[in-house]
């Protein structure tokens, strides 16, 4: 094995004791950014051209040489035989073929630049496109919930806090309850593309270079709006990345949250949801099985975003302010996170554009839990009665449907009722009963027919906008 091309002022290099040279190296988890690196390399040989630093020749070459290495990884994948482990990392093996393709102008390329600052602005690079792509997964998902949302504007159904029947809904705004949290995550990734505008490339190894570098041109070029303002902070944060990674566990945590919403529902139970077969699983004993393991799955998934973030913040913690090759272990957590919720967006778009509302099993108990009793309390502040008072009245009520063994406050006589309180009229029945209430919402934002309606516009617009 040849001593590496950058160790030459030791007598020997990591190369010479075998496990330091696979631990040194990181070149299995790194090789999947050899566009960006490619494309940061030529951005770098053209700015070089520009300040005189190299002669259009060598750019010529350059640029001819990283051509057919990306042509050659493109076509070869794993199996490009410039993939060498000895030479650590997708950079050096890059640079290695290059040289070996086009000789001195290759032995030029890296003028003025180190791998701390090149790494560092690959992985932005990288991180910028991959969150544009959960972006657009995002507004995948969002869409299958608002179609959904939209077939189930007529089925009112109960809603739940701390799982027990709390008031009446229009079904379809649950999807867009999904919808909201999901287009969150939308939002803040689009932001977080943004906090991207500024390229670390020119920084160097720590402290920049005293040739006449033009790291503007350079960030141009990679479509950064600015260039590193401080070259120490540039080579040695990887807060891009970590911002991106949480990005990855809110999604996961309103995945893993909806997921858990849906196993209920799939559930003999709730009966709620119908999944497709296609999301579900057998058992190998039990024949008549249907699991809902897609979602289940969507539901675990979610520890690996988390263990990244975890991963990632402890792995920066404590790092003295410039490079330290801890931050080689950045990429390995970001990819997970990533690789993650790309699929779980992907499974979770499927299961939402195949699964359905069953409207006749909510309906078999949709008049039970008194989901009206909330709307009675209401009625009667209409009716001038302070509200901890209506509070306590239909708190009384609702003892007393129950106890006659009626279950639904309309069951209830005019009399019944007015023995409780006499302001009660016989316009209450307009307030009793799910499908009534549902009708009556009238809030920014509510649940029942009205907020729907204009929740579900503002949807289609807004989603056919980006
Ligand atoms: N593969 C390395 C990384 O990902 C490249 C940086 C090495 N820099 C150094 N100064 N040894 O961080």
């Amino acid at each position: 094995m040849a001593q590496k091309p950058w160790e030459h002022a030791k007598a020997s290099g990591s190369e010479a004791d075998p496990l330091a040279a696979r631990f040194v190296a990181s070149l299995d988890v790194d090789k999947r950014l050899y566009r960006h690196d490619i494309r940061g390399s030529m951005a770098h040989a053209r700015m070089l051209e520009r300040v005189g630093l190299i002669t259009t020749d060598d750019l010529a070459q350059i640029e001819r040489g990283l051509g057919e290495i990306e042509a050659e990884i493109e076509a070869q994948g794993d199996d490009w035989p410039g993939w060498k482990v000895e030479l650590e990392d997708v950079h050096m093996c890059v640079e290695a073929a290059l040289i070996e393709k086009v000789g001195d102008a290759g032995r030029k390329l890296h003028t003025g630049r180190s791998r701390n600052d090149q790494v560092a602005t690959d992985l932005v690079m990288w991180v910028r496109e991959a969150a544009d792509e959960l972006h657009d997964l995002l507004t995948g998902l969002c869409d299958a919930f608002v179609v959904m949302a939209d077939r189930n504007a007529d089925v009112v159904m109960p809603a739940y806090t701390h799982l027990q029947r709390a008031q009446p809904i229009v079904a379809g705004s649950e999807c867009l309850a999904w919808c909201c949290m999901f287009d969150s995550d939308r939002w803040y990734l689009h932001q977080c593309v943004l906090h991207m505008f500024a390229s670390p490339l020119g920084s160097g190894a720590i402290a920049g270079s005293s040739l006449p570098l033009d790291p503007m041109l350079t960030a141009q070029a990679l479509g950064f709006e600015q260039p590193p303002w401080n070259s120490i902070a540039f080579t040695a944060t990887r807060d891009s990345a970590l911002d991106f990674v949480y990005g990855c566990t809110t999604i996961a945590m309103h995945l893993s949250r909806w997921a858990e919403q849906w196993i209920i529902y799939a559930s003999e139970e709730f009966g709620f949801i119908r999944l497709d077969d296609a999301f579900t699983t057998g058992s190998s004993m039990m024949p008549q099985k249907r699991n809902p393991d897609m979602l289940e799955l969507l539901r675990g998934k979610a520890a690996t975003p988390y263990g990244s973030l975890v991963a990632l913040l402890t792995m920066c913690k404590g790092l003295t302010v410039g490079y330290n090759r801890d931050l080689q272990e950045d990429k390995r957590h970001v990819f997970a996170a990533y690789d993650c919720v790309k699929d779980c967006l992907q499974m979770a778009t499927r299961i939402v554009s195949t699964s359905d509302f069953r409207p006749e099993r909510i309906g078999e108990r949709l008049h039970r839990g008194h989901l009206d009793a909330t709307s009675l309390a209401e009625y009667l502040v209409t009716r001038g009665v302070p509200f901890r008072t209506s509070h306590q009245i239909v708190g009384r009520l609702v003892r007393k449907a129950d106890e006659l063994e009626r279950f639904e406050l309309r069951k209830l006589t005019l009399d019944e009722m007015r023995a409780e309180c006499d302001v009660i009229d016989k316009d209450v029945y307009d307030w009793l009963g799910p499908e009534n209430v549902v009708q009556r919402y009238r809030t920014i934002g509510n649940a029942g027919a009205t907020g729907f309606a204009e929740q579900v516009k503002q949807w289609k617009q807004r989603l056919t906008a980006d």
